[in-house]
């Protein structure tokens, strides 16, 4: 386990007080882990198996078909499939480990009509959508959101992982080398460092293709004058960062590449100012649009005044996305209804929408694009035509773009990067 057993202890303790109202005595909850998943084609192999989250950190086990239950009569009691010798000899014993109750009990259990009520969170099949489900798991995430200090603590020890990677990029790149191979350094050196494996797909784009958001490295060879941006994180046991950077290939940002630059650096610094414990995401949001607005104004890329671009959405043009989202346990953490708002906050969709409290940990990457698909759509030409100077925005579609993404702690005090490690 990755934590000592009264960390579990502590936090299985405060999702009981969380619940406190919610259940009755005849009622129980059982958390999922989830079940593996077969690989298509009927071979005898399944996808690497992730265990739900909410599973995961009320137990620290990563088994599939675990089952944690809680009832208020009866506390906490883990549930899991017992590993045959056959089981062992096929797959080993890791991950196996003494568990008093088994999955066979659980059902008689449930068979004996011991209960009123059962709600399923977790990974689960159960479509028990009913409101008292969805305010135990609301409940639950909103505990899980709160990083205590363990958690704190491994993930800057994963950052100091990601900078082996982002030393190892930085050492390899110069003209020639392929977005590919800059991925191929930055992965070696991050599992050499200890990583169990990356938490998304790692995004390097050169050039142009800095302005993909989630773009794949391929095997363009990067040029001497362009950027690179890499959006690569690290990853233990689904704890992890998530890191963006940018460079020069040269070393040396040419004037206009450190313009835009600076522009996303004060986004992101003004973007920190505001993560305070009581501040809506949704300000931190409009706020570091608002930076990039300002800086866009300057070099002539507005029709209108910067309000007008704002609040017409002509923005999202260049900053196409959110301020950022929850981070820590995998790379969309506590990803619950709650926090999801379809409404669009000057074009963009937030994927977070909620007021911030102390030791939330989240995400800010503001970033400005220039993205040739946008600029050449005649769609959006027509939409945004009175607040988009599209003849100045046509110089730019080959620059590409910055984003800088660090993962915030949120304290009592000014926020806290905890990915600082690497620099920028
Ligand atoms: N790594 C993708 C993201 O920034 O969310
Ligand atoms: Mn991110
Ligand atoms: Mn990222």
């Amino acid at each position: 386990m990755l934590f000592a057993e009264s960390v579990y202890k502590t936090r299985q303790g405060k999702v009981a007080d969380a619940w406190k109202g919610l259940l009755g005595p005849q009622d129980l909850v059982l958390i999922h882990s989830g079940e593996a998943v077969q690989k298509p084609g009927g071979l005898d192999q399944t996808y690497d198996f992730l265990p739900h989250p909410s599973y995961f950190w009320l137990t620290g086990h990563r088994r599939d078909e675990g089952v944690m239950a809680y009832s208020v009569s009866e506390g906490w009691i883990e549930h899991q499939r017992p590993l045959s010798p056959v089981d062992i000899v096929w797959e080993g014993a890791e991950g196996n480990f003494e568990c008093e109750h088994t999955l066979v009990d659980l059902q008689k259990k449930l068979q004996g009509g011991a209960y009123k009520r059962v709600f399923h969170l977790g990974q689960t099949s159960e479509k028990s959508f009913e409101a008292e489900t969805r305010e135990l798991s609301i409940k639950l995430d909103q505990v899980r959101r709160c990083k205590d200090s363990h958690e704190v603590q491994l993930i800057r020890q994963i950052a100091a992982m990601a900078n082996k990677g982002y030393q190892a990029l930085q050492n390899a790149l110069r003209p020639g080398i392929t977005e590919r191979e800059l991925q191929l350094h930055y992965e070696n050196a991050v599992l050499m460092a200890g990583a169990d494996k990356m938490p998304y797909g790692s995004i390097v784009g050169s050039g142009e293709n800095a302005a993909i958001l989630h773009a794949v490295p391929t095997k363009k060879k990067v040029v001497s004058g362009e950027l690179v941006l890499v959006d690569a994180g690290a990853d233990i046991e689904d704890y992890c960062v998530d890191i963006t950077r940018v460079f020069a290939v040269d070393g040396k940002f040419t004037g206009q590449q450190k313009d835009v630059y600076d522009l996303v650096h004060d986004a992101y610094k003004a973007s920190v100012a505001l993560c305070r414990p009581g501040t809506q995401w949704r300000d931190v949001h409009m706020k570091s649009a608002r930076v990039i607005a300002e800086g866009l104004q300057q070099w002539g890329i507005w029709k209108s005044s910067v309000d007008a671009a704002l609040e017409s959405g002509a923005i999202s043009v260049f900053y196409p996305h959110g301020v950022g989202h929850l981070v820590g346990l995998k790379v969309r953490d506590t990803g619950n209804p709650e926090n999801v708002n379809p409404q669009r906050y000057y074009g963009a969709r937030l994927r977070v929408d909620l007021e911030l409290k102390e030791n939330y940990l989240i995400t800010v990457e503001p970033g400005c694009y220039f993205a040739r698909a946008f600029i050449e759509d005649n769609d959006l030409r027509e939409k945004y035509k009175d607040h988009i100077q599209w003849s100045e925005a046509e110089k730019w579609k080959s620059f590409g773009g910055v984003r800088l993404e660090d993962d915030i702690l949120i304290t009592k005090g000014e926020a806290e990067s905890l990915t600082n490690v690497v620099l920028k």
